[in-house]
């Protein structure tokens, strides 16, 4: 029997990533063993669960459960614990996905264990180096035998940076395969029990309604900022009812500066975090989506949707070239500018982008198969 392969997932935005590739590896290899290790970075049930039962991701083989902490704190357990697993397991390679600290964590123990590394989502860059997750693509790719690119702009980035283009393979977009996959089950909002008080101010107002997500350090940690983009997004919430599912972390946040009042259920209206088809039904029927997630403005500029980024730089430009998705940073003027700007006219258009076909994964897969069957991986 061949070495397997040991495949990484930790928070959220993992578990989109990581269904197709896990499914195509199924449909391709049925002989061949791939593992699935979930380090535990996310932990809530509302950020775990509810994903692997809607995308039908497996159970884990191996579960860590690190859990929260300082950067230093969770990156280090992470691989104190990955370490033995490797030496048990013995893969063949690993394969992690995105730039969270547990695709990081993972790749360095891996590759000084001489196992190589794969890494799905690769060569994004947003040139903030303020950012944890930028530090965490910089390594992670510095650190891969084998790259998959979202868009052709990655290779430019990681030409720069040294990377053999060799390595390097544009694949299109496996979190498009997901949203493609699951678009018919998508739920609306009148079938989301979660969402029932929400519903009703929506439907009194009768004038559709927009989307908010938030959880990026520069925008929910500091104090000044977030009260800031919460009155912005009240007075938006005035023109169109926000609904807003709160991320752990924005929720803490919120308490702890007592900003609830901000968010007084009429026209910015809080949920908890939604699982995936929820969400999903949720921003296909949106009239706009606000956010500062990466994942959301490429599954905005899927669906169609226009969608403003609160903030200054994107590691993902052909949102912005090709597809829906708009700078705003987090001025209150420029924001609601541009909110006026949709509501009048609809916003932009975009078109998919190349290779955000629904079968990015099966392209990785073949070439991953075929990779790993030359023996004698590269580091
Ligand atoms: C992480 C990723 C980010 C991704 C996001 C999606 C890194 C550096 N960041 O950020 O790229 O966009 O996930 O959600 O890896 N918490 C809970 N329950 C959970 C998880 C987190 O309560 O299940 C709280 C904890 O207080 C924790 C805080 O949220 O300290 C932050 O969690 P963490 O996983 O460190 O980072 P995220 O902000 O979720």
């Amino acid at each position: 029997m061949s070495a397997p392969l040991l495949c990484v997932v930790g928070a959220r935005p993992n578990f989109m990533k990581i269904a197709p590739i896990m499914a195509a590896w199924r449909a391709r290899a049925p002989q061949r063993p791939a593992l699935l290790l979930h380090t535990g970075q996310h932990y809530d049930e509302s950020m775990k669960r509810q994903f692997f039962e809607q995308l039908q991701i497996p159970q884990p083989d191996i579960d860590l459960g690190v859990g929260s902490g300082s950067h230093a704190v969770q990156t280090a357990q992470i691989m104190l614990q990955f370490e033995p697993v490797l030496e048990r397991v013995r893969p063949a390679a690993i394969l992690v996905v995105g730039d969270v600290n547990s695709t990081v964590a993972c790749a360095l123990t891996a590759i000084k264990r001489g196992i190589p590394v794969v890494h799905v989502e690769a060569g994004l860059r947003s040139g903030d180096r303020s950012m944890p997750e930028e530090i965490n693509r910089l390594i992670t790719d510095q650190l891969s035998a084998r790259l998959y690119l979202t868009e052709r702009s990655a290779f430019d980035n990681l030409l720069r940076e040294g990377i053999e283009s060799s390595r390097c393979r544009f694949v299109g977009n496996v979190m498009i395969d997901t949203l493609h996959h699951h678009s018919r089950a998508a739920l609306p909002l009148a079938q989301i029990p979660a969402l029932a008080q929400p519903q009703r101010q929506v439907a009194v107002r009768g004038a559709g309604h927009g989307v908010v997500t938030l959880h990026r350090p520069a925008n929910v940690d500091d104090p000044q900022v977030l009260r800031r983009l919460l009155e912005t997004l009240n007075q938006i919430g005035r023109r169109l009812p926000l609904i807003f599912p709160l991320h752990p972390r924005t929720r803490a946040q919120i308490v702890q500066q007592r900003l609830e009042s901000l968010l007084d259920g009429e026209t910015l209206l809080p949920v908890e975090p939604l699982g995936y088809l929820e969400m999903l039904g949720l921003m296909r029927d949106a009239r706009l989506v606000l956010t500062d997630s990466g994942g959301i403005q490429e599954e905005t500029t899927a669906l169609g949707v226009p969608c403003l980024t609160l903030r200054e730089n994107t590691e993902r430009p052909i949102t912005l070239t090709e597809g829906t998705n708009t700078l705003v940073g987090r001025d209150p003027a420029t924001i609601l500018a541009q909110v006026e700007e949709i509501l009048a006219s609809g916003g932009k258009r975009g078109r998919a982008p190349e290779l955000w076909d629904g079968h990015a994964a099966e392209r990785i897969v073949d070439d991953l198969l075929a990779w790993l069957d030359r023996g004698d991986l590269p580091l």
